[in-house]
């Protein structure tokens, strides 16, 4: 569904120009979730950028259905690391996540029943007619979260969406994210630098090397659908998986 081909950034140019990924390829099978693990400032969110078509890549491209990006895919939906500047202040949280069905073929009533659908997978139902300034900062994620959920999206690329929840929410986010992929067919593409929730989250780990950016490897993660945050997490394989990922992570940033 996603192949990403080749794909290098260089921000700048000349004696100030930085190169945040040397050269990245892997691919996305339709219904997968894939994670991407990689060292801080190696390019990930550089990269994520690059699948969604916000930026222009300056080496290689990504295709969506064989076709390349080169602006946002109307199927697409993004979560942004940097959430605190994702929302619309002047909206009410139901009207932000509201907002991007307004292109969808939908009435009045159904983007309501959307939204607060949504909101309440995040656990945010009654936060609706607040202001997204009233709100915690874990808080204002899963708005974001709840907003790419409604749009129900046929690929979702999220950079580091649970970074700034706590421990509880952030397993109920997961184990949210997982059933809706089912539910609704989804596709993901998310970015963590936690190496636990890239083995529980995904189907397979892309694990990417510090700079001159390229993938180390992609792991495939051969743990039941049915996934549990204590029996999972505590079985042989996971444990494994998890082993794999950190030691490779380990040598990557000596
Ligand atoms: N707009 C920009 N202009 C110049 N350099 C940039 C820009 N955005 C990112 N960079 C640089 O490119 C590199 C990769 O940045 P990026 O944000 O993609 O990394 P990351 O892996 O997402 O980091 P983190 O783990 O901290 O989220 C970094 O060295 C960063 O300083
Ligand atoms: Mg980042």
């Amino acid at each position: 569904m996603l192949a990403v081909n080749g794909l290098g950034h260089r921000y700048g140019t000349g004696k100030n120009a930085h190169v945040a990924l040397e050269e990245v390829s892997f691919t996305v099978d339709s219904g997968e979730i894939v994670c991407v693990v990689g060292p801080s400032g190696c390019g990930k969110s550089t990269l994520l950028r690059a699948v969604s078509g916000l930026l222009r890549p300056t080496k290689g491209a990504s295709t969506l259905w064989d076709k390349e990006i080169t602006a946002v895919p109307e199927e697409l939906a993004v979560v942004f690391q940097d959430y605190s500047r994702s929302l619309l202040p002047w909206l009410r949280v139901a009207g932000n996540v509201e907002f991007p069905l307004r292109n969808q073929d939908l009435n009045r009533v159904d983007r309501k029943e959307r939204a607060a659908e949504a909101l309440a997978w995040v656990g945010l139902d009654g936060a609706g007619e607040k202001y997204p300034w009233q709100l915690s900062g874990g808080m204002q994620q899963r708005v974001a979260i709840a907003r790419a959920l409604a749009y129900r999206p046929t690929l979702m690329v999220m950079d580091e969406p649970f970074a700034s929840v706590d421990a509880q929410t952030r397993e109920d986010l997961e184990d949210l994210l997982r059933r809706v992929r089912t539910e609704h067919g989804m596709t993901v593409l998310l970015v963590t630098h936690d190496i636990d929730e890239s083995v529980y989250l995904s189907d397979r780990v892309v694990v990417l090397s510090s700079a001159p950016t390229t993938v180390l490897t992609t792991i495939k993660v051969d743990l039941p659908v049915e996934r549990n945050q204590i029996a999972t997490r505590e079985s042989e394989r996971f444990v494994h998986l998890r082993g794999e990922v950190a030691r490779l992570l380990r040598r990557s940033s000596d």
